[in-house]
């Protein structure tokens, strides 16, 4: 078969550079699945947590149709996705803010809740990406350790409140530990510490778990941000673009701090977030082909003998404390790129879920 469609492509294109016919009438035909699962193995990037199958294809074709409309601002188009995102979380438009990233979305809050100082709290590890933000314009920074088995400790995030904290960042997955919180000991946090702080939950990869998001509670609760991103499970990560949800009192006040409220995005991204918020299938798609590889590579890396805490995301989180081979030297010398340490003691290491070869290389490399 493989051999036959090469043939097919190679007179086609002998045809082609002699005129004769459109490069497009040769167009091999689509599979049933959408996504293309084609993998080039170097390098193998398992270092951020992208989605190695995106954008999708719908997202590809309005990116690029949209291209051409790149010399008008973004005006039409943002409220037209801001209308989808509200419309597809039963919400308002008012309940929404975009951003170059929930990167943005996070740095916003960070910026909101230093205007008074205080301090904020987070676990330890999780995403800090954003902190040294906060603690630069003021905020003090607290950190309350995971528990043994690496989940959040809410209740010693509730008593770390002190009488200047502002806000506690809970990352629900956790990243890098892949765990999440049981929903109803979340919600009843919640309603617990938003009588005091504001709680900014990052749902940057909901979409890879069964749990429901916690958008709804914000019509009732103006001390819940939600951020979320188009970079994980919609694979627009270099595109830049995510957006927080809240109650519309807070989205106005932190729409202050942006110069142009909702204008850091661009044409290009807008209009792949439109196409892919409607592309049920490659979600589904994502999910599933996710879900096989993570559970191969929690098997393997088992199998060597490597302790792996269960993941409900699209990267696994591993102690290396058992392994006695030289990890990172085995991933740079055959070109894959993984993470660093998180934690010193225990030696425990992240690394992305990429598609099913590259993480058959991956463990071929460990071996
Ligand atoms: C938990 C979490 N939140 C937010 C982000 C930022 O993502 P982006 O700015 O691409 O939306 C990341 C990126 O890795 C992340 O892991």
């Amino acid at each position: 078969m493989s051999s036959r469609r090469s043939w097919l492509k190679q007179t086609s294109l002998a045809f082609v550079s002699l005129g004769i016919v459109p490069l497009e009438s040769f167009a091999i035909p689509k599979t049933e699945n959408s996504i293309n699962e084609e993998t080039n193995l170097n390098p193998i990037r398992l270092r951020s947590n992208e989605n190695p199958y995106g954008p999708s294809a719908l997202a590809r074709d309005a990116m690029s149709k949209n291209i051409n409309s790149s010399n008008r601002y973004n005006w039409d188009l943002t409220s037209e996705l801001i209308s989808k995102i509200a419309e597809k979380n039963n919400l308002v438009a008012e309940n929404i803010i975009l951003g170059a990233g929930s990167t943005e979305i996070l740095d916003l809050v960070a910026r909101y809740c230093a205007i008074n100082k205080g301090s904020f709290i987070l676990a330890d590890p999780t995403f800090n990406y954003w902190t040294e933000i906060a603690e630069k314009l003021g905020l003090k920074k607290i950190t309350v350790p995971l528990t043994e088995d690496k989940h959040h400790d809410l209740s010693a995030m509730l008593k770390a409140i002190e009488p200047d904290t502002r806000m506690i960042y809970i990352c629900n997955p956790n990243n890098p530990t892949g765990t999440i919180c049981e929903r109803e000991a979340l919600v009843n946090f919640i309603n617990e510490a938003t009588k005091k702080v504001i709680v900014l939950v990052d749902e940057a990869y909901i979409d890879f778990t069964n749990q429901k998001s916690l958008v709804n509670l914000v019509k009732e609760n103006k001390n819940l941000i939600i951020a979320k991103t188009f970079s994980k499970m919609y694979g627009l990560a270099g595109a830049r673009i995510g957006y927080g949800i809240a109650n519309s009192g807070t989205i106005e006040k932190i729409s202050q701090l942006q110069s142009w409220s909702n204008g850091s995005v661009s044409v290009a991204s807008v209009s792949g977030a439109l196409a892919s918020i409607k592309d049920d299938k490659f979600v589904s798609e994502t999910y599933l082909l996710n879900e096989k590889a993570r559970k191969y590579t929690i098997e393997q890396l088992e199998r060597l003998k490597i302790r792996c805490i269960p993941s409900h995301s699209n990267f696994v989180y591993f102690s290396l404390a058992n392994y006695n081979k030289d990890f990172f030297e085995r991933l740079e010398k055959n070109n894959i790129t993984g993470t660093k340490i998180y934690e010193e003691n225990g030696k425990w290491s992240r690394i992305t879920i990429g598609t099913m070869k590259e993480m058959q290389q991956f463990i071929k490399v460990l071996e």
